[in-house]
């Protein structure tokens, strides 16, 4: 079912992006276009550039996954792109540029993972990366605490891949996402009672076009609060990327946020 063979999807794009490092070349990694300044909307997944400090929250992680700051040492992102809960030393996080080859990156090591406790591979698909030491100078993004904000438009970013089987990207992109229902997005004509309402939210249209997609997991969905922007969802899982009928699916962040606060808390940060 197509939750599994995104999962599987993931595990290809993470190999992708360990592979590229951190001398990737900028002409496997630059999307199409940079020549000109130019980023073409065909093929970003319906996205474009995210400038300079648009986002200052967004993360990038080592395993070709995304993230949002929470804290100054505290990064929120999807399960499914983390081990077990414990000591964890191996990730990278770079933080503080849209280009991840500029010279003015902030990097940090992890030294610890909390992963959603029961996390199975089926809905709970959040986990907590502690950074080794704090960032500064970068604007978090909270959590929405209810589910007010669980509608409308969202925006989405990342550096996962611009078209479905597609390379990761080396810019920071973003793009605007609606509100699916749970009603319609677990219809016939869509994923057909795989989405868990309770503690998932659709996003994307129905004639596809704009999406997240692998190397995107873990990375915040979000929209304007009450008082600024707040984190509705993590990327977590889709049927191919901007696919008709096949909206992106979220880690629906109000259903947590308490459990996540207090897991964060519980890392001292
Ligand atoms: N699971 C994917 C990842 O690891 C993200 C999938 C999002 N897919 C989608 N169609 N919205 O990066």
């Amino acid at each position: 079912m197509a939750r599994w063979r995104n999962l599987v999807g993931v595990a290809v794009a993470t190999l992708t992006a360990a592979a590229m490092g951190a001398t990737a070349s900028p002409a496997s990694a630059a999307p199409v276009g940079t020549g000109d300044g130019v980023v073409p909307t065909t093929n970003v997944v319906g996205g474009t550039r995210a400038t300079q400090g648009e986002f200052p929250f967004m993360v990038r992680l080592s395993m070709g996954c995304g993230g949002a700051l929470y804290s100054s040492t505290i990064v929120l992102t999807a399960a499914h792109c983390v081990g077990a809960t414990g000591t964890n030393t191996s990730i990278t996080a770079t933080l503080g540029v849209v280009d991840l080859q500029s010279t003015s990156k902030i990097t940090r090591k992890s030294n610890y993972v909390y992963r959603a406790p029961g996390y199975n591979g089926s809905g709970k698909d959040w986990a907590l990366i502690r950074l080794a030491s704090p960032v500064t100078g970068l604007a978090f993004l909270p959590l929405a605490t209810t589910t007010t904000y669980d509608t409308g438009n969202f925006t989405i970013a990342g550096w996962g891949a611009a078209t479905e089987g597609g390379s990761q990207q080396r810019y920071l992109l973003k793009a605007t996402v609606p509100f699916v229902s749970d009603a319609t997005c677990n219809s016939s004509a869509m994923y057909n009672g795989e989405v868990i309402a309770s503690n998932e939210i659709c996003a994307g249209y129905a004639a596809g076009g704009t999406d997240t997609c692998q190397g995107d997991s873990g990375g915040p969905m979000f929209r304007t609060g009450a008082s600024g922007l707040v984190q509705v969802g993590i990327v977590s899982w889709g049927d191919g990327c901007a696919r008709p009928n096949k909206p992106g699916v979220y880690t629906q962040v109000s259903y947590f946020a308490s459990t996540i606060a207090a897991a964060a808390t519980s890392l001292g940060g």
